[in-house]
């Protein structure tokens, strides 16, 4: 059958997010930039929860990129302290709402108390499949693609796998998010119209939402309003439709 003739799923199966906005939503009260972070990570409960009755199976979100590392030594090590904090509290009622929660992104620069807690949760919550939910943390697309291919090169090298069978099937074995399909919705918040370096070879198709919403307003509503506009979409994957 091709792909034209498929009969597609309305709703969108899997939803990315860049969740940005947390330092100007902060700056508008006259505080902190962590302060927005705190009140941003209080916001994913939400967003998490609305996606079982939404049909949204996979929610994948940005939480740190390897860009952020140029920030002040006191915003990056409040983030990752606001990451230990958050898969502690939250680890129960993952496990308990059904929820998978795996970590993309190179976890070898991260601090080992940090990584302990995200395998930690990745296992606890292994045997779940109601909602899959992917935390982006130290994550990049091209930082991916090029750890990707520096294992494919070792495979090839050792004799696993031919470069001439090399094609765009081989590669997605290799990255981070191999286990999960490809993005159909990728949602920006603040108004900034870019990817900044999200899911770069996966979002090729991927329907693109900029909201202009600050990510600490993000509410449940405004998502249903989004995942609901998906349907209306004609994608057409290079094809003409019939
Ligand atoms: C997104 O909010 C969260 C992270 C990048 C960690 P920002 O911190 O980028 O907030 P703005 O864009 O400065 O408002
Ligand atoms: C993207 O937001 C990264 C995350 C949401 C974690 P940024 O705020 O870092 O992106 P730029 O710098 O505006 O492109
Ligand atoms: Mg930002």
């Amino acid at each position: 059958m091709s792909m034209a003739t498929e009969e597609p799923q309305k709703g969108p199966r899997h939803v990315a997010i860049i969740m940005d906005g947390n330092g100007r939503w902060a700056q508008a009260k006259g505080r902190p930039r962590l302060f927005g972070h705190h009140a941003g990570a209080r916001r994913v409960k939400e967003i998490v929860r609305a996606c079982k009755p939404l049909e949204v199976k996979y929610l994948t979100i940005f939480a740190f990129s390897t860009e952020n590392w140029k920030r002040t030594q006191s915003e990056v090590s409040g983030l990752m302290s606001l990451f230990r904090q958050y898969i502690r509290k939250e680890t129960r009622s993952l496990k308990a709402e059904g929820v998978r929660v795996r970590f993309i992104g190179d976890r070898v620069q991260l601090d080992k108390s940090l990584v302990k807690l995200m395998n930690d949760l990745e296992e606890a919550t292994a045997e779940n499949d109601l909602v899959h939910l992917t935390i982006a943390i130290n994550y990049g697309g091209r930082d991916e693609v090029a750890r990707a291919t520096k294992r494919l090169a070792k495979d090839v090298a050792a004799g696993k796998l031919s470069a001439d069978d090399v094609d765009e099937e081989t590669l997605p074995k290799y990255l981070d998010t191999r286990v999960l399909p490809d993005p159909d919705l990728v949602i920006r918040t603040s108004g900034e119209a870019r990817i900044s370096n999200f899911l770069l070879w996966q979002s090729a198709y991927a329907e693109y939402e900029f909201i202009n919403t600050l990510w600490p307003d993000f509410s449940e509503d405004e998502f249903k309003k989004v995942v609901g506009s998906f349907g209306q979409r004609k994608r057409r994957f290079g094809a003409v439709p019939a």
